[in-house]
């Protein structure tokens, strides 16, 4: 994943295109770069490491021009230096590209252009776009240089093949940025006598709320006057808008540390939002009747990383109160398996972004089967919204962090209010039982707002174990993912060895890697499974692990000679409770 940005407009682009990707480094932020148009000529200013070190070496170089793009790189292709940071030129120097994806033919493509006398500077994908928008402009047609170069562009597009998002600025069109979706999120921001192109919205929200979201195969043509849209086709289309209603306050941090920190204490008002429209009738929503609904056979759920955890809770919640089998797929294991082709099939994609590729793919390949789709998803217009059937939207703001904290737990809130109508529609529970739940449900968020006040006990805690090689994370049942999902947090965010396991399957082998000291987490609300994760503290306290239980009061009270340490969350009831427990994890 990284991060683009252009302006162009009457003033100088610089601080703009610096400050957009300040607001981008969530999405990379390994290297970053910009070009700007000046008199005629591209300045190019790249730096390894953080925008902050980029923004040093701009002040040094002080380009100033009224276009530019710019970058912040999360490498793919080629190690982070700056020859691989973007932008990427091709031979004449005239032509730069910053790219978000993966063009997946740029070897052979890299090959025919080498052969053709093209010389690369990079090891990146993206060069071989700037190469290839060159070789393909000395046959282009078109009375001007900007008739050219859409040309150039629409035949490289016709070229390249893979997920991709770019911006290009040819010094012989000055005042000129041309934007190209394709798989990987690309957003226009209409502005006053200025337009912006980016990645994602807080980039210029500052600057403007009114946003056009670009659908794959769409290009953008942006001058300080206004804002193109064409399709694939190269036909131009109206100019549809949308108010994004986040101020720049909601995009930034808040006065936390990090934006971590911030969206962990979002997460009480995040699952408020989210439950505010899921009264909806998600019977409408799927625009399935009644009967349809109750013809229900089974349930697909398809995501990747944390909305994958998300997607294992689900299926607990479905088969516990709709009573549909469930499966739950890796977005990218899914695409290459053999699905039986079977009616009466719901696919649901669980996705913060609502860009992640294998998701994307794998929804399609439901589709083609013909099971209706439904995307859980926070982007409001994002690719995978616009391939469902129909989009449940989790109301979370844009997440920041890299590290996903309130799009989990909200999307454990919509999977179980679903899991609570399929259930009601399938007739598996009755309208009485229906409405206690429910009612249950939207107290969740305050149990959310009382279980982040764990910060200062977790912290406590941590300092005790956080020289540790390696940590394990032990659940069951509907905390068996949340223990993955542990693990997988502190890996993503602490570059240290982390597992989650089944508790049962511990004395399956995975107990021989504790040794003395090692910090073992146990999920264990004083609920039905207590007393077995209770023996399973035991199995890992006689090899010598630290344990620390996630626990209630009571679980704390009973548990308390077969622990080294409690971290005590409200009780919110049986299924409700893997809500609560992710947060100490997070
Ligand atoms: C990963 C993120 O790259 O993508 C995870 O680090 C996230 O936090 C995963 O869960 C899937 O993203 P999305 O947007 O499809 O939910």
């Amino acid at each position: 994943m990284c991060g683009i940005i252009g302006y162009v407009g009457k003033k100088n682009s610089v601080p703009f295109i610096i400050d957009g990707l300040k607001k981008l480094e969530y999405r990379g932020y390994d290297s970053a770069g910009i070009s700007i148009l000046q008199e005629g000529k591209l300045v190019t200013v790249r730096a390894v490491g953080k925008v902050a070190e980029l923004e040093k070496a701009a002040l040094l170089a002080n380009p100033k021009g009224q276009c530019g793009i710019g970058h912040t790189r999360w490498a793919t292709h080629g190690k982070p230096c700056e020859e691989n940071s973007h932008p990427h030129t091709d031979c004449t120097g005239e032509i730069v590209v910053v790219h978000n994806g993966i063009i997946e033919n740029f070897l052979t493509l890299r090959e025919k252009l080498s052969s053709l006398g093209h010389r690369f500077k990079s090891e990146t994908d993206t060069e071989v776009i700037a190469h290839l928008i060159e070789e393909n402009l000395k046959t282009a047609c078109g009375a001007t240089p900007k008739e050219r170069l859409i040309n150039a562009v629409r035949k490289t597009n016709g070229e390249i093949s893979g997920a991709y998002a770019y911006g290009v600025l040819w010094a012989q069109v000055p005042g000129f940025l041309l934007g190209v979706k394709n798989q990987s999120p690309m957003v226009v921001g209409l502005g006053k006598d200025e337009n912006f192109l980016s990645s994602d919205v807080p980039a210029f929200l500052k600057h403007t709320n009114k946003v056009l979201f670009l659908e794959d195969g769409e290009m953008a043509e942006l001058t300080e006057t206004g804002v193109k849209l064409l399709d694939k086709n190269g036909a131009e289309k109206p100019l549809k808008p949308v108010k994004i209603n986040w101020d720049q306050k909601t995009a930034e941090k808040g006065g936390y540390e990090h934006f971590m920190l911030k969206e962990i204490y979002d997460q009480p008002q995040a699952i408020e939002d989210t439950l505010r429209t899921a009264q909806t009738d998600f019977g409408k929503l799927l625009n399935l009747n009644t009967r349809e609904l109750r013809a229900l056979q089974q349930v697909h759920i398809i995501a990747c990383g944390t909305a994958y955890h998300a997607g294992l809770v689900g299926k607990y919640y479905i088969e516990n109160f709709a009573g549909i089998p469930v499966t739950v797929d890796l977005a990218s294991e899914y695409k290459y398996r053999c699905v039986p082709r079977t009616a009466g099939t719901l696919a649901i994609a669980v996705s913060q972004s609502g860009e992640t590729a294998d998701t994307i793919g794998a929804i399609r390949k439901a589709k083609e089967l013909g099971f209706k789709t439904l995307a859980i998803c926070n982007v409001l217009a994002s690719t995978l919204t616009r391939v469902c059937d129909a989009t449940f939207y989790t109301h979370c703001g844009p997440e920041i962090s890299v590290a996903s904290t309130k799009a989990f737990t909200s999307q454990l809130t919509s999977l179980y209010a679903l899991a609570l109508f399929l259930g009601k529609a399938k007739g598996n529970i009755s309208e009485a039982s229906f409405n206690s739940l429910y009612k249950e449900l939207l107290t969740l968020s305050k149990f959310m707002a009382d279980a982040v006040k764990i910060e200062y006990d977790v912290r406590h805690i941590t300092k005790r174990v956080y020289k540790a090689p390696h940590f394990l994370f032990l659940g069951r049942n509907v905390n068996f993912p949340i223990a993955l999902e542990g693990a997988l947090k502190l890996k993503e965010v602490s570059y240290r060895s982390a597992e989650g396991f089944a508790a049962g399957e511990i004395k399956h082998g995975p107990i021989s890697i504790i040794e003395k000291g090692t910090p073992t987490i146990v999920l264990m609300p004083a609920d039905s499974l207590f007393e077995k994760m209770l023996s399973a503290c035991q199995e890992c306290r006689a090899r010598g692990a630290f344990v620390i239980a996630v626990t209630t009061q009571e679980g704390a009270r009973l548990a308390k000679d077969s622990v080294d340490k409690t971290i005590i969350l409200p009780y919110a009831g049986e299924l409700l409770q893997p809500v609560l427990n992710v947060v100490a994890l997070q």
